[in-house]
């Protein structure tokens, strides 16, 4: 691995050693289980979970109050959408979810389906769009026509992790919020990245990992109650009643103090990463005949995001390419699950081909970038796409 240019920074970040060096003494000195109150080492650790939740609290301007401390986003996504629709005091069996969701929302939406819940899935503008409407990004018409006074919770996510398109939250919230509907927004790829301000997009519920913010895996957080409207949830994980019993189990002061520091680092330097990102897009494009861009323009930071490259290839798959330049982490069009990888549904729902996705590619440049890396990476695979 010393060797690698790790360019998939959508899938991980490397944890920051400022945040190593935050959350160690709470794995070795400072061990005492928060949720003993009956001596000071717990309070201790109690009061630093504390301070730590008010930091990401007030960096994304959400209620304190309102934060759940998880394993990462896939369960904060969980615990959202079960939470709000299997609700006893829920009345609203109708749920939306964007096309081009992370399997964590589209996989809880099919589960939600088998159980009877009705789910509407709203397109995206496609790649070859001519509407006026960034390729990628929620067609907002769709999602008017799609919400009834039926639906109880809209699920769209803030960038997308493949071709890294912002939707149009504020507008998103809005429409949801006439139909009377909760907003959940999947932010695991926005913070960090781009400012997120909860309570000014009008975000009901959201869900964040710390690992894609350079904080460590299997600790993330649930926004479940923006300043305006009330969340009820049904809890997922039940035991000793921890988290208003909303989501039990003795809670990590290592990973809740590392997740704070991590967030509390700030947002990547974007235009630092952008410039980083256009210069590997404009090497490889003047090295490889045909290849196109997939997802919003480059040039527009308020539609995509600064690190996120994501293109097809004229006639080479991902899979081949990736394969022949093992000196660089990068990630294709294809989603390996089980033996058999299939085309990625995020490019198959922006009007790609198969053939079209899986010829695609996705790099994430991220915070520890430099313009050597990408250079060396570039030519790794330049020379790698020669050979075919
Ligand atoms: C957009 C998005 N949502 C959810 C997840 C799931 O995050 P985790 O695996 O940390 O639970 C990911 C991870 O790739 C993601 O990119």
């Amino acid at each position: 691995m010393s060797e690698m240019i790790y360019l998939d920074h959508h899938a991980t970040t490397p944890c920051d050693p400022r945040v190593v060096d935050a959350m160690l003494p709470w794995l070795t000195e400072r061990f005492a289980n928060p949720h003993s109150d009956s001596h000071a080492a717990g309070r201790e650790a109690a009061d630093a979970i504390a301070e730590a939740v008010q930091t990401i609290a007030t960096t994304i301007n959400a209620p304190a109050s309102s934060m759940l401390i998880t394993s990462g986003a896939t369960e904060s996504i969980n615990l959202a959408m079960r939470g709000v629709m299997t609700h006893p005091r829920n009345r609203r069996n109708h749920m939306v979810v964007c096309t081009t969701e992370h399997p964590a929302v589209i996989d809880v939406a099919t589960d939600l389906q088998r159980s009877g819940i009705e789910v509407s899935y709203v397109r995206v503008h496609p790649q070859s769009s001519n509407d006026g409407g960034a390729a990628g990004t929620i067609d907002l018409d769709a999602l008017a026509d799609a919400v009834t006074d039926q639906t109880a919770l809209v699920n769209v996510m803030i960038a997308n992790n493949e071709m890294g398109a912002i939707h149009p939250i504020a507008e998103v919230a809005r429409i949801t919020h006439e139909a009377g509907a909760l907003l959940h927004c999947d932010a695991t790829q926005a913070v960090g990245r781009i400012p997120v301000d909860v309570d000014s997009l009008g975000i009901d519920l959201l869900s964040a990992s710390a690992h894609k913010f350079y904080g460590p895996k299997g600790i993330g957080f649930l926004v479940a109650g923006g300043t305006r409207r009330r969340v009820r949830l049904r809890p997922q994980i039940v035991g000793g009643g921890q988290q208003q019993g909303l989501r039990s189990g003795t809670m990590n002061p290592a990973g809740v103090i590392a997740m704070a520091t991590a967030i509390g680092l700030g947002l990547e330097d974007a235009p630092r990463i952008a410039s980083l990102r256009d210069r590997l897009w404009e090497t490889l494009r003047s090295e490889i005949d045909g290849i196109e861009l997939n997802g919003p323009p480059l040039s527009d930071p308020s539609v995509r995001l600064a690190g996120n490259l994501n293109f097809r290839l004229l006639s080479v798959e991902g899979e081949t390419w990736m394969a022949a330049t093992p000196g660089v982490a990068f990630s294709s069009g294809s989603a390996c699950s089980s033996a058999n990888p299939s085309a990625s549904h995020v490019l198959l729902a922006m009007g790609l081909s198969e053939s079209e996705a899986r010829r695609s590619v996705r790099f994430g440049v991220g915070r520890f970038t430099t313009e050597q890396l990408i250079d060396d990476a570039s030519e790794q695979l330049v020379t790698a796409y020669r050979r075919f």
